[in-house]
């Protein structure tokens, strides 16, 4: 099975997140192929060539950074062809969030699983039963808070990283039932 991460971050929170999924993937599948992309280094032919793919990006202005919609807009002759089809999908992000929201999250997180939708691909949500969920799962997939209560940075905590991990390990384990009863 061949998993490409793709993500874009500025600070590192969203990057650190990319790292704990695939050491959540390999803790549990010892034998998975990952690789790790940046969004403005990835491309319509590294989507093709994986069986997994999970999309990673800080919120900006209550959306995906502009990279992840770069490559997304670059993929659409892939839904022509129909490449990406019956290919698993998972997604994150981190954001600042403004008081007890989300600052726009479960928007980003929608938009990402309406582009892999829309290639036809299935979608791995974040169980609310799976480890770290409280800390960092949004049903859409793994969320980290970077915020303060002033609204200013703070970085990422373990436990968001405990959650990004639990969500690599479902997500691949979700495939791994689908690819064998293929
Ligand atoms: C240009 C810009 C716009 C942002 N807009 C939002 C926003 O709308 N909602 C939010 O929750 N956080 C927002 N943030 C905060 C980032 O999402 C947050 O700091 C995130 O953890 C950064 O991830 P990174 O370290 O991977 O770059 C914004 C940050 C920047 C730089």
């Amino acid at each position: 099975m061949n998993v490409l991460i793709v993500y874009h971050s500025d600070y590192g929170n969203t990057e650190k997140m990319a790292k704990a999924i695939v050491s959540g993937m390999r803790a549990t599948h010892s034998d998975v192929n990952v690789e790790l992309q940046r969004a403005d280094a990835s491309s319509p032919d590294d989507l093709v060539a994986a069986n997994v793919i999970l999309f990673g990006t800080p919120v900006h202005m209550g959306g995906m950074a502009w990279q992840m919609k770069k490559l997304i807009d670059d993929c659409a002759r892939l839904w022509m062809g129909n490449e990406l089809e019956g290919k698993v999908g998972g997604t994150f992000a981190s954001g600042g969030g403004f008081g007890g929201g989300g600052g726009g999250v479960e928007l980003t997180l929608a938009s990402l699983h309406s582009n892999f939708l829309e290639q036809g691909m299935i979608v791995v949500g974040f169980p609310r039963t799976a480890l770290g969920y409280a800390d960092g799962g949004l049903q859409w997939g793994a969320y980290a808070r970077t915020g303060n209560h002033e609204g200013m940075p703070a970085g990422i905590t373990d436990a968001q990283l405990t959650a990004a991990r639990s969500y690599g390990a479902h997500v691949i384990e979700v495939a791994g039932k689908l690819f064998a009863s293929s």
